[in-house]
This record gives structure tokens, C-alpha cells and sequence, in this order.
């Protein structure tokens, strides 16, 4: 089965889903996105979508941002994701790509008296960073961008210039991964995560005024660790030299699950080895993102209709 896309309002094989080069989104950045896992769980013969609903209520708080009208409900959007799914027919890992942009073959900066469009594509997508192993990250001399610049708080194409500049500076000096701070000088986020602390035995992270993504594996460890392992987590500004003191350290999203993070600009995190909460978490984590843990099976939204091992 060919991989298909949702575009144009039908489902379309994806080497059939092309935009044309005058469209407005591909030359000022005036898109948003999502990211959504589909985990593949072997012994249910299921993929499971992580807390969809959520990323599609991400995304209409972004189309809001950016003057982007979207025609469906979450309810809709979610369907069409799962229909997308089936289509495809994958039994693996996959990672959902919803984009809704101004589809205007028209020039000119601007947002408004332009046409908008959505589609959805769906790949296959194996380990983003070695959440195994553990990553080593930099502190980027690239500064997050302000809300008052574009809202980080939007997944929004055209800001994602400021973390590809930010992740090429730390591959390119020997890192995994980078880690921003605002204009202040506070720990925001990675390029593609939220970052983690833990300080004398608690968990700590930015908040949502250190211009960072409101993550939802961000908030599905903080309710993970408060209901599983009676953990609270501080939502706070946190300085640069807290991350070198740090026992534990660890990045969390959809694409890089939970990282642990064992070398900061060189300085080892701890011990320099994964710590036991990210351990812990990391392994929470997995089953309910798999649908293995029953107690959250309210996050996963089964893909396919149950099969029957033959
Ligand atoms: C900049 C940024 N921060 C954080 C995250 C983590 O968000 P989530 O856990 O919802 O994937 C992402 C990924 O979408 C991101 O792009």
C-alpha cells in the first residue's frame, strides 16, 4: 500500500499531493503544524495515536495565531487521522504531520484576504535522539524567540527557522542537541523538546512565560509523575548555571519521547549517567504511549478496527 496524504479535502497516494511554488505558506513561513505519534503495539496488532484530540486542539489555538480558518471539528480531524492511518496500512511506529497554511498562490507579506488550506501526512519515523544512551546538548547562542516576535507558543512554520539555526550549531560542534534561552538569559527549551530538571529530588521546568511550547508530553510527565510516583512538579524560571548543578536532566516530546541528557556545554549532568527518576519516567512513559498501561487508554486512540490474529 502506497503511503497517502489527506489533501485537498480526499485522500491522495502522497507523491500526488504537491503545492505550487507561488504558494503564499512556502515563501513566508505562514503555517502551522503538529506532530503525532502512532505507536505501534505489537501484541494488539494496533497503532495507537498519543492524546490526538490534544494536538489537534493545539493546532486550531495555532491556525488561531496565524488567521488560519479550519473548517473541522477535533472530532473530525481526528477521524480523518485515524482514516489516514488505515489507508496507509502501517504496522510500525509512524509520525502524523497536520499543517494547515495559506494556500494563496498570491505574493505579499501579510495574513489576512488569503485562502487557507489543511492536509495530513503520515510517515514512518524511528528514534528522533538516542533516548537509550542518553544525548549530550550545548546551550545555543541563538536566543528563543519572543512572544511579542512570533508566539513560540504556536507551532508555526516560519519560526522554526530559529530552532534549525539553533539544532545546526550543536550537530555542527560535536552536540546532539540544543538548548535556547530567552532573551533574559532563562532555560526556555530544545529544538524540538521541553527540558526537565530534577533539583534536590523534584522535578522543575520552565513555564509557559520562558517562551517555550506548552509540550503534551511535557504535561503528560508532569501527570505522570505527580499521580504514579508522587512527584509535583515547579513551574518556574530556571537559570543556566541550575542546569550544570542538576542531579537529572532530560528532554520530553512527541518526536524524542523522554531523553535523558547526560553532558550539558561538556559539564557531566549527575553522575553522567541516566538518572533513576528519568529511568523511572521513561518507563511509565513507554507503556502508556504504547496503550500497555490500561489505566490511561483514554490517551491512546486506536487506529485500526481490532484484528484478529489469524
Ligand atoms: C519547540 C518545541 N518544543 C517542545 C516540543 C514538545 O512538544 P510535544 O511534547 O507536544 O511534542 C516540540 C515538539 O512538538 C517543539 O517543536
Amino acid at each position: 500500500m502506497p503511503p497517502y496524504a489527506f489533501f485537498q479535502n480526499q485522500f491522495v497516494p502522497l507523491s500526488k499531493a504537491k503545492i505550487g511554488i507561488m504558494t503564499h505558506a512556502f515563501h513566508y513561513g505562514t503555517a502551522c503544524f503538529e506532530g503525532i505519534r502512532g505507536n505501534w503495539n505489537p501484541q494488539e496488532e494496533q497503532i495507537y495515536l498519543f492524546r490526538c484530540p490534544e494536538h489537534y486542539q493545539r493546532l486550531l489555538n495555532s491556525c488561531k495565531l496565524l488567521n488560519i480558518g479550519l473548517p473541522c471539528s477535533i472530532d473530525e480531524l481526528c477521524q480523518l487521522t485515524i482514516e489516514l492511518v488505515q489507508k496507509s496500512g502501517y504496522q510500525e511506529d509512524v509520525y502524523i504531520r497536520p499543517l494547515a497554511y495559506k494556500s494563496s498562490e498570491a505574493l505579499g507579506v501579510k495574513l489576512h484576504d488569503l485562502e487557507d488550506a489543511f492536509l495530513i501526512m503520515v510517515t514512518t519515523f524511528g528514534p528522533y535522539l538516542d533516548a537509550t544512551k542518553g544525548i549530550k546538548c550545548s546551550i545555543s547562542s541563538w536566543r528563543r524567540i519572543d512572544d511579542n516576535m512570533i508566539p513560540p507558543r504556536g507551532k508555526i512554520t516560519g519560526l522554526y527557522v530559529n530552532n534549525a539555526l539553533a539544532k545546526t550549531e550543536a550537530i555542527e560542534n560535536g552536540f546532539d542537541e540544543a538548548i535556547m534561552l530567552t532573551s533574559d538569559g532563562h532555560v526556555s527549551e530544545g529544538t524540538g523538546e521541553n527540558i526537565f530538571l530534577v533539583i534536590d529530588g523534584q522535578l522543575v521546568t520552565p513555564s509557559c512565560y520562558d517562551r517555550i511550547l506548552m509540550g503534551i508530553t511535557r504535561d503528560t510527565v508532569i501527570q505522570l509523575a505527580r499521580d504514579e510516583l508522587g512527584i509535583e512538579t515547579l513551574e518556574r524560571h530556571v537559570d543556566r548555571s541550575e542546569l550544570y548543578l542538576a542531579e537529572e536532566c532530560f528532554l520530553t516530546g512527541t518526536a524524542a519521547h523522554i531523553t535523558p541528557v547526560l553532558e550539558i556545554d561538556r559539564r557531566k549532568v549527575g553522575e553522567g549517567t541516566i538518572g533513576k527518576l528519568t529511568r523511572e519516567l521513561q518507563k511509565l512513559y513507554f507503556d502508556v504511549e504504547c496503550g500497555k498501561n490500561k489505566k490511561y487508554l483514554h490517551w491512546c486512540t486506536p487506529a485500526y478496527a481490532k484484528m484478529v490474529r489469524a
